[in-house]
């Protein structure tokens, strides 16, 4: 049984487009802790679009359940993670002209900035996990950059329209999942999760998390924060 990561990225960007100081993210946070969240995970993007230093010191000090930073693998933000010391840290590929985070961070191509980058959050007490696509060659990878767990992008299988292409790149997930197990690491998942796709997903033996931003802060805007957990904590667990 899966446990629930809300990513409240998107109320920091509501925040953000009118510089303001509302919504604020560390309101979301409480709520969706009260809906049932099992952790909250933020992204600390170097262009600083949505979370700001600020909200990860403030979710730091405030945020009872799993906190879980994603970030590149960059000295500034690494730095800023090891200060900040969240309970894990998930590390992802970032560009600055992509709307979200579009592939999983490419370990096969970078092994030793991946590798320092684990061990330099590890030193820090930091759990760390890996943001990969469900390839093998970066699995392999990944599992050398001595991570404790990966979380395997599910942005293929979300966006497969007809059906048996969501399974096809579902059984490629399930199989992905298995070589993870089988290595000795966590298995976690994420990215275009919605309340439609999220339990063949769940469903994944060894599955130990989910991170779901966009659609539960989507579900929110017409019922409440709390209630969007609530309802996407009943169909993963
Ligand atoms: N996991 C990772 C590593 C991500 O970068 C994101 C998007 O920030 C998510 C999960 C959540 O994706 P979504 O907002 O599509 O649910």
């Amino acid at each position: 049984m899966p446990t629930l990561g809300v990513n409240i990225d998107h109320v920091a960007t509501v925040r953000q487009a009118r510089m303001t100081n509302e919504p604020d993210p560390i309101w979301a946070a409480t709520l969706a802790e009260l809906g049932g969240a099992d952790g909250i995970t933020l992204h600390l993007r170097e262009d600083r679009r949505h979370i700001q230093e600020r909200d990860l010191h403030l979710l730091s000090q405030t945020v009872a359940v799993k906190l879980n930073l994603e970030l590149a693998c960059s000295k500034d933000v690494l730095a800023i993670a090891c200060e900040a010391r969240p309970y894990q840290a998930t590390l992802v590929p970032e560009r600055r002209e992509e709307v979200t985070t579009e592939g999983g961070l490419d370990v096969a191509a970078q092994p030793e900035r991946v590798k320092d980058a684990v061990a330099q959050l590890q030193d820090a007490g930091i759990v760390v996990s890996l943001f990969l696509d469900p390839d093998s060659a970066q699995i392999e990878a990944g599992v050398n950059a001595g991570a404790s767990a990966i979380e395997l992008h599910t942005g293929a299988y979300a966006s497969a329209s007809a059906k048996f292409s969501a399974e096809a790149e579902r059984e490629t997930l399930e199989r992905m999942a298995r070589e993870i197990h089988s290595a000795g690491l966590i298995l976690h998942a994420g990215h275009g999760l919605t309340y439609r796709n999220v339990q063949p997903v769940a469903d994944i033996p060894h599955m130990c998390e989910l991170n779901i931003g966009h659609s539960i802060i989507s579900r929110a805007i017409m019922v409440g924060l709390e209630q969007a957990v609530r309802d996407m904590k009943r169909l993963v667990t």
